[in-house]
């Protein structure tokens, strides 16, 4: 299994961005985590610019299309979702291998409930397919453990680990040859 994992936070020392790589590096041998670098190159979602697609938005197409899923972890800015992760979906909303995608959330903050339901709304709306067996909180933030320390942490490690495992038995619809990418 293939899983595209998008963070919506662009920041350098970003917690989401970590618990990703965390996923990488935990993924079972079966399943192939590569983190998305595209969030912050993409330009602000234009219409007008569909009909002949920036670079990055193409490479971004290509990419979701060629996962059999997506891992998403995102922040909450102002009790809705960042704009950066926003950004990304808009340019997928009419991208049609995006319907029925297998995603999952992952929520790092323990208080962040409202651009959780606010994400998940949106997927909702796009017609991904939410694997809420594999949609967890994590409460890394305010944790004080450090990246280095995150799959050495058994209940950080375990959570990734339980949602790599639901998002793998979640039905797949059929992906893009690889040479896409
Ligand atoms: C502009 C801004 C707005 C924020 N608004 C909220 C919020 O409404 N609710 C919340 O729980 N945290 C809020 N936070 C805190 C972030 O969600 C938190 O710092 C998170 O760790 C950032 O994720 P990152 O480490 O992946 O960048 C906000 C942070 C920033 C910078």
């Amino acid at each position: 299994m293939r899983v595209l994992a998008v963070c919506g936070s662009l920041r350098t020392a970003s917690i989401n961005a970590a618990l990703l790589r965390t996923a990488q590096c935990l993924a079972p041998p079966d399943v192939e985590v590569s983190v998305c670098t595209l969030v912050g190159e993409l330009p602000l979602f234009n219409p007008d610019l569909e009909a002949n697609l920036p670079p990055s938005v193409a490479q971004l197409h290509a990419q979701v299309a060629a996962s059999d899923a997506l891992l998403i972890a995102s922040p909450e800015y102002a009790h809705c979702v960042t704009g950066a992760i926003k950004n990304l979906l808009d340019w997928l909303v009419s991208f049609e291998p995006f319907v029925g995608k297998p995603v999952a959330v992952l929520n790092a903050s323990p208080r962040a409930h409202h651009a959780d339901a606010a994400l998940k709304e949106t997927l909702r709306t796009m017609s991904a397919v939410i694997v809420e067996a594999a949609s967890v909180s994590i409460p890394l933030l305010g944790s004080g453990i450090a990246e280095a320390a995150m799959a050495e942490t058994p209940w950080v490690a375990e959570a990734i680990h339980a949602s790599l495992v639901a998002l793998q038995g979640a039905p797949h619809p059929s992906v893009a040859p690889a040479a896409d990418l």
